[in-house]
């Protein structure tokens, strides 16, 4: 059996698709053959991207960025009306911006949680309300919405980013089973610590937090890694490829921990 994923000719919107996982998903999608639209702020980042993007020998795939900030109701339209004016149909939908801060409870005000729950809770709800309808009339969709590890482990410096990650797995596993009626599956990818630009952010936040060096932050959590190893984009990437595809069709409704076995439950 070889593992062909048979998505060329598909479209997709990755947010958060300049840079880290977001934009090693985008580059995975279009070698694929999936027409990409890929949404972010900085525009000057989405070129670099596009370029980068369209470096890579594809199947005859489109990419496009969009530059939208995804906190605001107006932007997820504005992705979604792009998008189809550009490739006429939405096929996969990868939910990925998101930059909670790390900081202790105390020092946090309102605005650090706000601005979590807007941007990746309420921005990940509304996207997926957003292409739900054009999914729907094709009776066939695939989302995958890019959470992570605090969701399920909370750490008292990642408050934000960890109520907001819990809320969006309830969120992922409580729609699943209306969507699923439409052949829509929605599934997460929960990354631990992955080599990406956010993660460099947030050692140095830890390091502030605790008044210690970056090297020592970064030393403690290759430490408290069972395999030993920080994951590469590439491989959040590989997975959400897997999920998007016909391999996971009966996949549904379900989260998959990459964090070299830090967190492995029941
Ligand atoms: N890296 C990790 O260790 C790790 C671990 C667990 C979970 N995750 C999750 O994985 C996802 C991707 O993380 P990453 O490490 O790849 O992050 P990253 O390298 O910082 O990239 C974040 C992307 O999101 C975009 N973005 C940020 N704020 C935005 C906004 N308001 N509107 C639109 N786009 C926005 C950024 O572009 P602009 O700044 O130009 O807008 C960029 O393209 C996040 O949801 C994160 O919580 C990451």
């Amino acid at each position: 059996m070889s593992l062909e994923l048979r998505l060329s000719g598909k479209t997709a919107i990755v947010t958060g698709g300049s840079a880290g996982i977001g934009l090693a998903t985008a580059k995975a999608l279009y070698s694929e053959g999936v027409n990409v639209a890929i949404a972010a702020r900085n525009p000057e980042r989405l070129e670099n991207a596009v370029s980068a993007i369209q470096s890579l020998p594809s199947q005859g795939a489109k990419v496009i960025a969009i530059s939208a900030d995804l906190t605001q109701a107006e932007s997820i339209e504005k992705v979604v009306s792009t998008t189809l004016q550009q490739f006429s149909q939405i096929d996969i939908l990868i939910n990925n911006a998101g930059s909670a801060r790390a900081g202790s409870f105390l020092d946090l005000a309102d605005e650090a949680f706000i601005d979590a729950w807007n941007l990746k809770l309420l921005g990940y709800i509304r996207l997926v309300r957003a292409v739900v309808p054009h999914l729907q009339s094709r009776r066939d969709g695939r989302i995958v919405n890019i959470i992570g590890g605090a969701g399920r482990t909370p750490r008292p410096s990642f408050l934000p980013g960890g109520t907001t990650n819990a809320a969006l797995l309830n969120f992922t596993k409580g729609i699943s089973k209306e969507l699923a009626q439409y052949n829509i599956r929605i599934n997460a990818i929960s990354p631990g610590a992955t080599a990406t630009e956010r993660a460099e952010r947030l050692a140095e936040q830890n390091a502030q937090i605790r008044g210690v060096s970056v090297e020592q932050i970064k030393a403690e959590s290759l430490q408290a890694i069972p395999l030993g190893r920080i994951a590469q984009p590439e491989e959040i990437a590989a997975l959400a490829l897997f999920l998007v595809s016909d391999f996971a069709a009966s996949i549904t409704g379900t989260e998959i921990i990459v964090d070299g076995g830090q967190t492995p439950g029941v």
